[in-house]
């Protein structure tokens, strides 16, 4: 018997939510055109009811309890975009278990615990569709699970935080430092009022989690991530990666080797000549390397109420679809292995290093015996300038184990004539 009728209850009705409520609104009978079905919200759950909406949901849609909304037998999908995790866990799990199917764009929620919320779903015939977890209306889930299942992924690279690519665009191209361009990227309703998660680079290591488990077919736990965020990148940094021929970019990569999985996210150089150079303010960018495919890059708005909105609904349709066509699931996680995982200080990557020592004769040897001495190759080295005897060194090595590198700095440290290290961040060619 096919439903004529799929109802929708939704968790949270902020950002996202309105987003989805709007486009319904606005598209929703081309929506349900292509269906083949109607499409009809049943309930809404808020936190605060009192708080003005301005939007054209029936105010008799709203509930102050998740349970209104989870446990009605007539709703079919359940949306979570109420954010967090442990209400967004129970909630969804519940809801699963008086089957419903679930659509969400939580990315905190399905990194950590995605896998055992799947296979909730597999035991109870239903699914979780969470497309808009990952690059806001940008389209990585489905082709990752879809389009792209017949190659093997060696590598995903991307900028996947609209907040924090914001604000190194500002920086570079209005030459605010970090602290003005945050405040301005608050401003303009993309950084949170907390924006610690965009900032020291969690919320891009939940995407990379969630990207990368799809792309590597593997579960992948948030410890195995090498997570390092942009608080402390410097304009001036800015300016001499600028006059190097590069871009400071807050970069999350993912690759198969032979020792394993690779996974971090660190604000990188990367040459002016890349595509992901272009990449500025609040937009996304994702490179996938697939053996059969070859290089597929991604691009589009990757936070933002209508851009989330519509991957929101394109979910909807995909649980309506199911749900009219009678079918199970569609579940591809349930068949991931755990792979293993290669540490940090034995992956290879260049630095740029700025630091400042005592403009004497000799130091610069002194730092070529350092690095040499850890086997650490240099590729450039540049005396920026002189104050008071002191010299700004700025150098950019040639691929060396991190280890070394490590091994390399300490030395550095314990040289009297070193005055400080001031900056250090990898470099992508
Ligand atoms: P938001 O603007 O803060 O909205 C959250 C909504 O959830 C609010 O309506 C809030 O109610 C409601 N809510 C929170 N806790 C609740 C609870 N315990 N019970 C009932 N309602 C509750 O958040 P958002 O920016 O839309 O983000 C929602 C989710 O989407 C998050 O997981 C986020 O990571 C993800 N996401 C966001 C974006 C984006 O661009 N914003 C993009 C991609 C993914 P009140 O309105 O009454 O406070
Ligand atoms: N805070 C996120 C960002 C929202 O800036 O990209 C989208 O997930």
């Amino acid at each position: 018997m096919n439903k004529e009728t799929i109802k929708i209850g939704i968790l949270g009705m902020g950002t996202v939510g309105s987003g989805v409520s709007q486009i319904l609104a606005q598209n929703g009978k081309d929506m349900e055109h292509k269906l083949g079905a109607a499409l009809e919200v049943k309930r809404v759950a808020v936190r605060d009811l009192a708080k003005p909406r301005g939007l054209t949901l029936d105010p008799s849609l709203f509930t102050d309890n998740i349970d209104h909304v989870i446990l009605d037998p007539e709703i079919d999908i359940v949306v979570e975009t109420m954010g967090g995790i442990e209400s967004a866990r129970h909630a969804i799990t519940k809801a699963l278990e008086n089957g419903k199917f679930v659509v969400t764009a939580n990315k905190d929620l399905m990194a950590q615990h995605g896998m055992e919320l799947l296979a909730i779903a597999k035991l109870q015939g239903k699914n979780i569709f969470y497309e808009a977890s990952v690059g806001g209306g940008i389209p990585l889930v489905r082709p990752l699970k879809f389009c792209l299942a017949a190659n093997r992924i060696h590598k995903i690279m991307g900028i996947i935080n609209g907040t924090t690519n914001y604000i190194l665009t500002q920086m570079s191209t209005a030459e605010k430092e970090f602290k003005d361009a945050l405040a301005e990227a608050q401003a303009k309703g993309f950084a949170e009022a907390d924006p610690s998660s965009d900032v020291e680079g969690r919320d891009a290591s939940y995407k990379l989690n969630i990207l990368a488990s799809l792309s590597f077919s593997s579960r992948i736990n948030m410890e195995d991530i090498y997570v390092e965020g942009i608080t402390n990148v410097k304009l001036r940094d800015i300016r001499y990666a600028q006059e190097l021929g590069y871009a400071v970019k807050l970069l999350a990569i993912g690759e198969e080797g032979e020792g394993g999985l690779k996974l971090r996210v660190h604000p990188t150089l990367i040459p002016h000549a890349h595509p992901l150079a272009a990449v500025k303010n609040e937009f996304n960018a994702i490179f996938l390397e697939g053996d059969a495919v070859g290089e597929v890059m991604f691009y589009g708005r990757g936070a933002g109420s209508l851009p989330t909105g519509s991957a929101v609904c394109a979910d909807i349709m995909d649980a309506a679809r199911a749900i009219k066509n009678q079918i199970q699931n569609g579940i591809v996680e349930a068949t991931f292995v755990h792979k293993p995982v290669v540490p940090m200080e034995e992956q290879l990557s260049r630095f740029y290093l700025r630091l400042k020592a005592i403009d004497e004769p000799g130091v610069f040897a002194k730092l070529a015996t350092a690095f040499g001495e850890a086997r650490v190759s240099l590729d450039k080295i540049i005396q920026k300038r002189s104050v008071e005897q002191t010299a700004e060194i700025v150098l950019v090595t040639h691929d060396v184990a991190e280890g070394n590198f490590t091994h390399a700095l300490d030395s550095l440290r314990a040289m009297p004539s070193i005055r400080s290290i001031n900056s250090i961040l990898r470099v992508v060619e």
